[in-house]
């Protein structure tokens, strides 16, 4: 049966970005937060991105409304009951999705499918004991509702039942899937991590400075922002622990997470979400913050 009503764990920024998209596609989105204050800011943050859409000419006001009239917001995880599929986007931390996804196989008919957007944990080890056939990773990339790719995971005890319906799913709401293997950052964060941990590398080594290295990205390579701008966008602390994820699992020092990296996370710059990570994101324009303590 093709799915219908979708669930969205998680409204940060990539769940409210997920269960956006999902709604203006058409279908039933229920969002799930843990309190009243962030389910309150993911709302505002999808109104805020439909507001910008309509402005833009992207989508008409009717369009937003009935978009916004498909969503429903709520704290109770009992509201997922009747889900087809529900995609969490929570906290990367194995132990945490596990207890969610627990309480969700209780709840849900044995036909959910549970899909996690966990950017590098394993899917396998997400969903052992818990319907593993009816499990996958449905990675989105940042920002959602521009970014075309959904990797979708299929661990080695996915059903081939389960990929068709999500391969559709992704169709749907007009997305490009790819499969990937369940290993540890899929295809994208395999090949990104290192990027990124290379120019941390090359700024510390001093190769260049860190508007250059972002600079010779953009007008080298063509792409649309340099490797600095784009840590401060998935978030520093996002990024850190996708390292550490991927370090455990490949032991393989081309992930483990550079010094500056952890620093910039102690000091509570996050990029761009916190207003300062290795630029300061308050102003019209980014500002690079010194890392020699001349703040
Ligand atoms: N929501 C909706 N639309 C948005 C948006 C958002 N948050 N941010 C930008 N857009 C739209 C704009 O409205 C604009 O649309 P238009 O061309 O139709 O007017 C278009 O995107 C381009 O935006 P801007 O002109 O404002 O700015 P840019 O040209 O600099 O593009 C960008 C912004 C699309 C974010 C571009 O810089 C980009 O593609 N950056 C790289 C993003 C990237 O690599 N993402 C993947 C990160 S990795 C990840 O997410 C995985 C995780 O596991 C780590």
């Amino acid at each position: 049966m093709a799915i219908q009503k979708v669930g969205v764990v998680g409204c940060g920024l990539m769940g409210s970005g997920i269960a956006e998209v999902v709604a203006r596609s058409g279908f039933d989105v229920i969002v799930r937060e843990v309190g009243e204050a962030p389910l309150a800011q993911g709302k505002k943050r999808i109104e805020g991105s439909l507001a910008k859409a309509v402005e833009k000419g992207k989508l008409s006001a009717a369009d937003r409304d009935a978009a916004l009239a498909r969503m429903t917001f709520t704290t109770a995880v009992e509201k997922l009951a009747d889900r087809d599929l529900v995609i969490e986007a929570i906290i990367e931390d194995l132990a945490a999705k596990r207890e969610l996804f627990t309480a969700l196989d209780a709840l849900c008919p044995k036909q959910t499918i549970f899909a996690s957007n966990t950017s590098s944990l394993p899917i396998t080890d997400m969903a052992a004991g818990i319907r593993a056939d009816r499990f996958v990773g449905l990675h989105f990339f940042n920002p959602v509702p521009v970014m075309k790719l959904v990797e979708v995971v299929r661990s080695i005890a996915t059903s081939k039942a389960t990929m068709a319906e999500v391969f559709a799913f992704v169709k749907r709401i007009e997305k490009e899937p790819i499969t990937a293997k369940d290993t540890a950052g899929f295809v994208v964060n395999l090949l990104l991590i290192p990027y990124m941990l290379d120019a941390i590398h090359a700024l510390e080594r001093g190769v260049g400075s860190m508007e250059d290295i972002d600079k010779a990205m953009v007008l080298g390579c063509g792409h649309p922002m340099g490797p600095f701008t784009l840590i401060d966008f998935v978030g520093i602390d996002t990024t850190l622990r996708i390292c550490e994820i991927m370090y455990e699992e490949y032991r393989d020092p081309k992930y483990a997470p550079p010094g500056l990296l952890k620093r910039v996370v102690a000091l509570g710059r996050f990029g761009k979400k916190s207003g300062k990570g290795f630029y300061d994101w308050s102003g019209a324009a980014p500002i690079p913050l010194p890392l020699d303590g001349e703040i």
